[in-house]
């Protein structure tokens, strides 16, 4: 089995190595800027090995880095892994830039590695029935989609706000990814976009007990909206902000010509899916025909080690994250510019799970995998 090394010690780790450990895949070693957080996780999920971030990427017997650190750091961290030979699974965004995501790609390309990256939730049990759904033809053939995410911020409840409101953060940095790459999932790559973005509070106030009252600048837009062309002739709306305060609007909508279908919660892994076709009095509960409904961060780690040893794609591809850093660059660049802008890349959809694949089935995959591999 693929043996992993975790960089970056936050808040989101700790799910990550619940995860990973609940799927039987090893953590060699934990690294952090903060030795004490890595310390602090080691303790916690019994990992053996504390080392500085250049240990862990140096590590002979890690085979893939899991990159949870600040935005700011992943790609940096990314490249260095490759470089070091190892694949790498990086939280969102990819990098900041489309270049270096452009780059990340080409490196693990040339070198033979995986590169992958967050979110992961489109492997989640609602986003996959729906795409099951809309495969299936139950709304006809896509005319359009709405995409909302609409809220006021994470610095009320995140211990260390920061990079929410720094260069790579912002609603569409932050939240995008989850929204665009269900869209990307289900409806294919986008071709053009055009884009509004504004920056509504100069600061914002820490609310979390560590750092209660404490201000902090905003440096980027914090009330982001995009108009999305998708290759295969539908249209979307995406608005992401961290400036509203109530709204009740859909998560995401998916219009056809035979009907509509509802998506929940790209963020999570679950939710009801719900369709409504030409003529419906009401909406239709499609039932579940996945797993995965629970917080399954982490799924696509799982994905790259049995892809990798299959010979098979990823299905959290670095192809599908640079297509979506690519999207939320574009849309900045359009505000800024005040002009459509064209998006050069074109990843393939990724592969849906098969028919009802499901938390067992995955775990009896490692397993098999495991004993493969002696
Ligand atoms: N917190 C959440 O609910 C959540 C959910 C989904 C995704 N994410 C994503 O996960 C990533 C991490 O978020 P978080 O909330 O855990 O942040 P965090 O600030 O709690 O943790 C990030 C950790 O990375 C470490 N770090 C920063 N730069 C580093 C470097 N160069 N080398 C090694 N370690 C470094 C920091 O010291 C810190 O411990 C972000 O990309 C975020 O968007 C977070």
């Amino acid at each position: 089995m693929m043996r992993v090394g975790v960089m970056g010690c936050g808040v989101i780790s700790e799910v990550y190595m619940k995860n990973l450990r609940a799927f039987g895949i090893p953590i060699l070693a934990v690294a952090d800027l903060d030795a004490e957080r890595a310390a602090a996780r080691a303790k916690q999920f019994d990992v053996l090995q504390v080392l500085a971030p250049e240990e862990l990427l140096g590590h002979p017997e890690i085979d893939i880095v899991v990159n949870l650190t600040v935005p700011q750091a992943h790609a940096d961290i990314a490249r260095r892994a490759l470089e070091q030979g190892k694949h790498v699974h990086t939280e969102k965004p990819l990098a900041l830039v489309a270049d270096e995501a452009r780059a990340l790609v080409q490196l693990a390309h040339a070198r033979g590695l995986r590169v992958g990256s967050a979110p992961d939730t489109f492997l989640g049990s609602h986003l996959q029935t729906a795409r099951k759904v809309l495969d299936d033809g139950w709304i006809g053939e896509p005319i359009g989609a709405t995409a909302f995410m609409m809220s006021h911020g994470p610095e009320r409840w995140h211990p260390n706000p920061d990079f929410f409101y720094q260069k790579g953060g912002g609603p569409m940095f932050d939240m995008g990814p989850y929204y665009l790459t269900a869209l990307v999932h289900l409806l294919g790559p986008i071709r053009r976009v055009t884009g509004t973005a504004q920056t509504t509070f100069a600061e914002r106030v820490v609310g979390s007990p560590n750092r209660f009252g404490e201000r902090i600048p905003v440096e980027i837009p914090t009330h982001v909206q995009g108009l999305l062309e998708f290759e295969r002739g539908a249209t979307g709306v995406i608005v992401t902000s961290f400036d509203v305060w109530h709204a009740e609007l859909p998560r995401i909508e998916i219009y056809g010509t035979e009907g509509t279908l509802a998506v929940p919660d790209p963020n999570y892994f679950g939710g009801t899916v719900r369709v409504r076709r030409r003529g419906a009095d009401e909406w239709t509960q499609v039932p579940p025909l996945f797993g995965f409904a629970d917080n399954f961060r982490g799924l696509a780690v799982a994905d790259m080690a049995l892809a990798v040893s299959h010979g098979r794609p990823h299905r959290a591809s670095g192809e599908l994250a640079l297509h979506v850093v690519e999207v939320m660059e574009a849309i900045h660049t359009s505000a800024s510019e005040g002009r459509h802008v064209e998006i050069e890349s074109r990843p393939v959809r990724p592969e849906p799970w098969p028919m009802g694949y499901d938390d067992t089935q995955l775990a009896l995959d490692l397993r098999a995998e495991t004993e493969r591999l002696g």
